[in-house]
């Protein structure tokens, strides 16, 4: 396959609450570009990679593995790996016969999701009651928390064994001590999370069993060793000699730790500025920032979503669009798209072309929507006030949306390869949705080739 002369960094990157579609568009993009950096989120994240070897759903791995053109994955220092899901993932790789030995790295300062993450996550999460977040449960919190107290174990420190030893030991006394203090009483709540089951049975035996699983992290490192290296220079060189590289976003804007919907969000920052800072690059070597935005918009967790459908539609978009959680297996709320939302996160993140993903959903409805201004207590409300209008959305049950209709298209868009075979009502709906941002892709359909490229 021939490749473009001119080097280039693409930030692909979450316009809404994630599961926008981002694995699908960075699959496409992939057979072009040398290098492919996942920079924030965990195992908290999802995408969905349909191609010739079957359907795969990547939670921590890069999807330019699944593209024999790729040459190098990088899992960035902004991302929150947990050993046993890295391993299982390239287990899986393994069977399909999927090249990963010298195509995937790991940067050492990525820190580490520990086994008491997971078990924290949720027992945070059950004792939270009626204000949960709704987290994936995956321990991402409470890792990155602890990046930020400066207590993190990271992927680097697993090559001084015996200090990892020590640390993890002690690590592990504090965490134990502190779980069993504040959350005793929702041991037997939390379902689901090997290690809380383990305190709960017996917790005495138990913390011993879980420093057992030193050796069992010691044995899954062996197995990683040779993938953790310092990644940042390698990324310098590529871009300095004219390499093509995609910065593959998690989750999406509006879960962003400091511009989303907080406290209802994932504890990472997800934009176009962590993927230079997560992938240890300058924000000014970015020359795209593809924002990808599905054609009508999920949420899954708690928290406001003023452009909720009415039952009937969110089910009957939920069920053309199989919206259940790729991790969790939650139904997702669905909607439509808010513009005035949108034209925030485009501006945050000086988006450069946006990727319009499952038009296709939306081939049988009689009329598509879109969110021009919102509704507090019954009332309009007028948030002018505030640029960003979710930080003024205090109470998710309240608030909602004025929907504005436009007319839908009735036929199936799957086979249109072009934007002149797409019906005029749809390329007036992707207009619309799209606020003024150059359209650059537009997915119909779950495959690679269902693309089509302007
Ligand atoms: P956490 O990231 O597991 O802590 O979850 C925090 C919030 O972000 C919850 O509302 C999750 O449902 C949501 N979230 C995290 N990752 C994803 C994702 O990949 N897709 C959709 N929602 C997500
Ligand atoms: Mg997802």
């Amino acid at each position: 396959m021939a490749r473009r002369r001119k080097g280039y960094v693409k930030a692909v990157i979450g316009t809404q609450w994630g599961d926008e579609g981002k694995g699908k568009i960075v699959d496409f993009l992939a057979k072009d570009a040398h290098i492919v950096v996942r920079y924030a989120g965990g195992g908290n994240a999802g995408h969905t990679v349909i191609n010739d070897r079957g359907e795969f759903k990547a939670r921590i791995i890069p999807v330019g593995i699944f593209n024999q053109y790729t040459e190098l994955n990088i899992i960035g220092r902004g991302t929150v790996p947990a050993l046993d899901l890295v391993v299982q993932e390239l287990k899986v790789l393994e069977e399909k016969n999927i090249e990963f030995r010298d195509r995937l790295k790991i940067d050492f300062a990525a820190h580490l999701v520990m086994p008491w993450h997971i078990a924290e996550d949720r027992l945070e999460e059950e004792a939270r009651g009626d204000q949960k977040i709704g987290t994936t449960g995956s321990g991402i919190g409470p890792c990155y928390a602890d990046k930020i107290k400066r207590v993190g174990f990271r992927a680097g420190d697993l090559f001084n064994t015996n200090q990892f030893r020590q640390r993890f030991i002690e690590m592990w006394r504090n965490k134990f001590e502190y779980l069993l203090r504040n959350y005793n009483a929702h041991f037997s709540d939390c379902i689901g999370c090997p290690y809380c089951e383990l305190i709960r049975f017996s917790p005495y035996d138990e913390f011993a069993k879980i420093v057992n699983q030193l050796d069992y992290l010691a044995q899954k490192f062996q197995y990683l060793e040779n993938l953790i290296c310092e990644t940042s220079p390698i990324l310098w060189e590529a871009i300095d000699s004219g390499k093509k590289i995609l910065l593959e976003g998690a989750q999406g804007a509006l879960l962003d730790i400091d511009g989303g919907t907080y406290p209802y969000v994932t504890s990472s920052n997800t934009g176009a500025a962590s993927a230079a800072q997560g992938s240890g690059i300058a924000p000014s070597d970015i020359t795209h920032v593809i924002g990808v935005l599905k054609a009508y918009t999920t949420r899954v967790g708690s928290g406001p979503f003023p452009t909720r459908a009415d039952f009937e539609t969110e089910e009957k978009l939920r069920y053309l669009g199989k919206e259940y959680g790729a991790v969790t297996g939650r139904p997702r709320l669905c909607g439509w798209n808010d513009e005035n939302m949108l034209r925030v996160v485009a501006r945050m993140n000086k988006i450069t072309a946006v990727a319009i993903t499952r038009l296709d959903v939306l081939d049988n409805f009689e009329k598509v929507g879109i969110g021009v201004g919102y509704i507090h207590n019954c009332y309009e409300s007028d948030y002018g006030w505030c640029k960003n209008p979710y930080h003024a959305l205090r109470d998710p049950h309240v608030e909602s949306s004025f929907v504005e209709y436009m007319p839908g298209w009735g036929i199936s868009t799957n086979s249109c390869r072009e934007w002149d075979a797409l019906p005029k009502d749809a390329q007036n709906f992707c207009k619309r949705i799209a606020c003024g941002i150059p359209i650059k892709y537009i997915s119909v359909g779950a495959k690679r080739e269902e693309t089509i490229v302007l």
